[in-house]
């Protein structure tokens, strides 16, 4: 009788599982948090008193709603692209605004994921009924590449998820979006900046353990998908902050030295007291790092919006001549 395997196990997750727990330091990809348990703790780290990083962001959205139109509106009709929308809690501030004007535009969520589309398609349209709304269920740069040419593309990238790309990644992405782009077309990205490395370290080491067991979740999505017996009693959370580098890392830490098995990928993970799993870099930038940024990969900054506190910016770009 032929053997059932669960398709899982051929699936980039399990590829990149074995890939990560079977080299020299251990990691695991951040993208991996967010599976259904994953998405709502991020909600919950959202709401944190320590996780100023949402905040921020709204104050800079709902201060400058009407300058941002200003920018965004040329008086015809153009796409406002929200890739990583989610539940567009942020954007809807924009949104509200730009239908109570009665600007012509249609909002394109992009997420990966086709149940949050329709999600989130479902509650705008409950909430704001004249909202024109065409999400797309893609990754970013194919969505991108499938929004047909005619309308201004207003691109979105909030919530400093540039962040989690390493230095090379940011480049690559920032080169590949350029490319989707004309003259005339705009990219808004969120920054974290550097700050205070206590107020960053304490956003990713909550009082309340949400962040921890957002973190330890991508051990339990490991356990229940691809079979693994990860013991999360045997994990630590230890988030750092590198102040030269303005990287918040966080890892898991063995408390203990231990074998892990996960007999559907055929690996065994031997861990040793102390040693770290990596799974996340959350980079901070100063508004020099973002104007280089900008530059390397064929931008002009056109407008740096920023929180009152100055820990949050949501910078506004275009293609350079
Ligand atoms: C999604 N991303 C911007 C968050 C961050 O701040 O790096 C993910 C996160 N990780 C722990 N807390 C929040």
């Amino acid at each position: 009788m032929a053997k059932l395997i669960s398709p899982l196990i051929n699936s980039e997750f399990a590829k990149d599982v074995v890939q990560g727990l079977t080299t020299n330091p251990k990691y695991l990809r951040s993208k991996y948090f967010y599976d259904y348990k994953g998405d709502q703790l991020f909600q919950q780290i959202m709401n944190l008193p320590e996780y100023y990083l949402t905040d921020s962001e709204l104050e800079i959205l709902e201060n400058n709603k009407e300058k941002l139109l200003k920018i965004m509106d040329s008086g015809e009709d153009f796409n406002l692209i929200d890739l990583g929308a989610g539940d567009a809690f942020k954007t809807r501030i924009l949104l509200k605004h730009y239908v109570n004007q009665s600007i012509k535009f249609t909002y394109v969520p992009v997420d990966i994921s086709q149940n949050a589309i329709q999600r989130v398609t479902e509650e705008l349209q409950h909430l704001i009924p004249d909202l024109k709304i065409e999400g797309i269920s893609k990754e970013y740069l194919p969505a991108l590449d499938s929004i047909p040419n005619g309308a201004r593309k207003i691109i979105l990238f909030l919530g400093a998820s540039i962040g989690n790309f390493s230095p090379q990644e940011t480049i690559l992405f920032l080169k590949r979006i350029n490319q989707t782009m004309h003259k005339e077309d705009l990219l808004t990205i969120g920054f974290d900046l550097k700050k205070d490395p206590d107020i960053i370290l304490n956003a990713y080491n909550d009082k309340s353990g949400v962040t921890k067991e957002f973190n330890l979740n991508l051990l339990n999505r490991i356990n229940t998908e691809l079979g693994a017996n990860f013991n999360l009693n045997s994990f630590e959370h230890s988030p750092r902050y590198d102040i030269e580098k303005g990287e918040a890392r966080s890892a898991l830490i063995s408390k203990k030295n231990q074998m892990v098995e996960i007999p559907t990928l055929k690996i065994s993970v031997s861990l040793k007291k102390g040693e770290p799993i990596h799974t996340e870099i959350s980079r901070k930038f100063s508004l020099q790092d973002i104007k280089g940024l900008a530059e390397v990969s064929g931008y002009e900054i056109v407008e740096n919006l920023m929180d009152s506190k100055n820990y949050f910016t949501d910078s506004i770009w275009k293609k350079a001549d």
